[in-house]
């Protein structure tokens, strides 16, 4: 039986799993407890067969997610706080999830909430969204991937700017720096969004969680390396059925019927 969780909502479109963070009234803010449950979903949609792609999105038309839960920062040691982002950490565990994770930004993108759309793998905004990286208004540094996947991103020179003077860009600015894929109206913000994870939903499962590997590479080693372990992986994906059925249904002119095997 699946779990019930306090700050998430889950719903299931077909192959697609949307979780919703349910803190409309704290802007979606990060808390340990969300941290916590949406670490603990993402194990147990890993598993789950019947989801190709997964959506990430806010409740509520204000906020995607408006950073962590700055409450919980008050009284917080160094050694508390640091265990909160290691032992605890969603945006790894959606960095590392083998399948698709799509935010869709419908708000506030700020904080924690910009690092977590950073750890997806798609971003897709609505154009009543901005973001940024504030916590410097704070008197404190993003910790939550910030520094490194927003520089990997954009470049170190937008991300230098946007941490430094904690400056909110709007929808269109992020679009044009590269931090989102897409920006449409607020009204079809979710069929977008959903048009892109079905796309994906429909592949062979196989070749799309290695793909999501073998990119992720891009950003985490050096060329020589993720260009050996792209071909490893590429001949990885020679073992599978799946494999087979693409190139045969390619030659007799159909549509490949994909399991995932
Ligand atoms: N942590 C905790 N609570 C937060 C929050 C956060 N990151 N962001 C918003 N909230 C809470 C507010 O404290 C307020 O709670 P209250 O109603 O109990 O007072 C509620 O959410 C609504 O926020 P409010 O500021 O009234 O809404 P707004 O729509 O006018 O402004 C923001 C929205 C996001 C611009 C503003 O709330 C803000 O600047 N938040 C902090 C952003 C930030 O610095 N994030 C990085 C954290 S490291």
């Amino acid at each position: 039986m699946p779990q019930s969780y306090e700050t998430l909502l889950l719903e299931r479109r077909d192959k697609v799993a949307i979780i919703t963070i349910n803190r409309p009234d704290k802007r979606n803010a990060l808390n340990i407890k969300t941290r916590e449950e949406g670490a603990a979903l993402i194990e147990e949609l890993r598993t789950d067969d019947s989801v190709r792609a997964v959506i990430i999105t806010g409740a509520g038309d204000k906020a995607f997610i408006a950073g962590a839960d700055i409450a919980e920062f008050a009284g917080r040691t160094a050694m508390m706080q640091r265990e909160v982002m290691t032992q605890r950490s969603l945006f790894n565990a959606i960095d590392t999830f083998p399948k698709p994770v799509i935010a869709m930004i419908n708000g506030y993108c700020l904080g924690g909430g910009c690092e977590l759309a950073l750890a997806c793998d798609i971003r897709i905004a609505s154009e009543n969204a901005s973001f940024g990286q504030p916590e410097i208004n704070l008197g404190i540094i993003p910790g939550g991937g910030g520094t490194q996947r927003l520089a990997r991103l954009v470049g170190e020179g937008k991300a230098m700017e946007m941490i430094l003077t904690g400056e909110i860009i709007d929808a269109k600015s992020a679009l044009t720096i590269g931090l989102v894929n897409h920006v449409v109206p607020a009204d079809q913000l979710e069929s977008k969004t959903l048009e892109i994870a079905n796309r994906i939903a429909e592949k062979g499962p196989i070749a799309v969680s290695l793909a999501k590997e073998a990119v992720k590479l891009a950003s985490k080693s050096n060329l020589d390396e993720g260009l050996r372990r792209e071909v490893d992986l590429f001949a990885l994906v020679f073992s599978t059925e799946d494999k087979d059925e693409g190139v045969k249904a390619f030659l007799e002119k159909r549509k490949p019927a994909f399991k995932g095997r």
